[in-house]
């Protein structure tokens, strides 16, 4: 455990230490990208910075992180899957998203929140031990600036052709003037370089805006004392954190760390927790098929650590009450069942897993039977049949209600 919070507390240094070099990201990050923060902010933008506290490339960042136009179908924009009022989360009733030039393209994970990343550092290995930090549910991408190439190009989402295909959409949007003034009125004729001002501009927006962490949940009233738990709630609290009961707080980090005025509900760690498989993923029909997390398939440099198949990131959990679909393949559609499955997977495995000929159930079928043994037994998990569920049912609302209480703009 004190390992763990060890190395929990790395991403925050490396987080700090972005912030303070300007945040230009780990990626092709140098003088090029160092010089775009300044050169976007000439003289005459001071009389902006009075009325927004967004740089030049964020408010560019924003207006792009909402354009539909930059998509194959003209009708996806980043805020089409990250819906800013659902916590920039998914708004689908489907777990995953359909997207590509005709939007009948399913992909294979549900969209995550965008919010509170910017705490995240980059994806690091932790020298063979647990990994931790890094965007996607596999980290593959090490800074949110190149994270941001990925959707645009990915033929499941927005679906361009390759670069050149996304600037001559964005030199066509209203927009493109002022992208100009602040990138150099040449710009679009490098597209690659147009490009990555693009990407730095929606990596800036997620940074800056405050809307991406606005720590504005009834947690934080309290916290600031101008709210008051109820009972349940704070009983779910309590049942979060103790070990010898929900153990959340163990991944799920509910102290307020260094860089943050809050607790961020993440330990930005890998886990494998064993979810169920979802028959509803298209992908999945094919019995071969397996998202392995951070072993691959859309990530490959760790292909040989087939001790971390099937571990995904540690999502945060605040605003988590307002998805529709919950872990990365979308499995469980209520918060209830989530908890459930945390305090009964060991202990009622037949409610969460189907039967085999025998009636014995099929455990961690969403991975390979030879990778099965990689599932975690930490608690709340590891618990036999007599020993029976980690958290009773009034104990799992309890939880549920406490996570309620996450859901930012909350109004005493
Ligand atoms: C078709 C739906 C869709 C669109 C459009 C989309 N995303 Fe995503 N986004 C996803 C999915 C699905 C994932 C998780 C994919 C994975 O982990 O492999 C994701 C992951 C992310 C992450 C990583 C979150 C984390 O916890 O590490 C960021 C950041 C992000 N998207 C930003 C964007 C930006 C910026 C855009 C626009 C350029 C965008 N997304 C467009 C569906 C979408
Ligand atoms: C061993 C670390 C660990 C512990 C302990 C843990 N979690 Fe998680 N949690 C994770 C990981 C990893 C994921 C993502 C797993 C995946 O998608 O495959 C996750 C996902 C979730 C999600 C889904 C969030 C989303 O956006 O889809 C919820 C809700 C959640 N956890 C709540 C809890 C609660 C409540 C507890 C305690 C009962 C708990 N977790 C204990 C690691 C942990």
């Amino acid at each position: 455990m004190s390992f763990r919070r060890a190395v929990a507390a790395l991403p925050v240094l490396l987080a700090l230490a972005l912030s303070a070099c300007g945040g230009g990201g780990g990626d092709e990050v140098g003088v090029d990208d160092v010089r775009s923060e300044t050169a976007g902010r000439p003289a005459a933008d001071a009389a902006r910075v009075a009325v927004s506290t967004l740089s030049p490339a964020a408010e560019l960042g924003k207006l792009i992180f909402h354009d539909a136009s930059l998509s194959a179908s003209g009708q996806m924009s980043c805020a089409t899957c990250h819906a800013p009022e659902l916590g920039h989360a998914s708004p689908f009733a489907t777990p995953v998203a359909m997207g590509g030039a005709r939007l009948d393209r399913p992909g294979v994970r549900t969209s995550p929140t965008l919010r509170y990343l910017r705490f995240s550092g980059a994806f690091d290995d932790a020298g063979g031990a647990r990994p931790f930090g890094g965007f996607f549910w596999d980290g593959r991408a090490a800074t949110l600036k190149a994270q941001a190439r990925g959707p645009l190009l990915n033929p499941d989402e927005m679906a361009n052709r390759n670069v050149a295909d996304v600037v001559a959409k964005l030199a066509a949007a209203s927009y493109a003037p002022r992208f100009r003034e602040v990138f150099g009125a040449d710009i679009m004729s490098d597209p690659q370089l147009a490009f990555r001002r693009m990407t730095l501009s929606l990596q800036r927006y997620q940074l800056e805006a405050p809307e991406f962490a606005p720590f504005t949940s009834k947690f934080d009233a309290v916290n600031a004392g101008r709210a008051t738990f109820t009972p349940q709630e704070a009983n779910g609290l309590a049942l979060f954190n103790r070990a010898d009961k929900g153990n959340c707080a163990q991944c799920h980090s509910s102290t307020k760390p260094a860089n943050a005025p809050g607790a961020l509900f993440t330990d930005f760690g890998y886990d494998n927790l064993g979810v169920p498989r979802n028959t509803e993923i298209a992908a999945n029909a094919d019995p071969e098929f397996f998202d392995r997390g951070l072993c691959g398939d859309t990530r490959t440099d760790l292909a040989d650590r087939t001790d971390l198949c099937g571990s995904f990131k540690v999502p945060t959990l605040r605003n988590v009450a307002l998805r529709k679909h919950f872990f990365h393949n979308g499995v469980f559609e209520t918060l209830e069942q989530v908890i459930r499955f945390y305090a009964r997977r060991d202990s009622h495995p037949e409610q969460f897993y189907p039967l085999d000929a025998n009636g014995n159930p099929v455990v961690f079928n969403d991975l390979p039977r030879a990778l099965r043994g990689n599932v975690t037994t930490q608690a709340p998990f590891g618990r036999t049949a007599a020993q029976g569920p980690a958290l009773t049912h009034s104990e799992v609302a309890d939880v549920a209600a406490f996570l309620r209480t996450l859901t930012d703009g909350y109004v005493p």
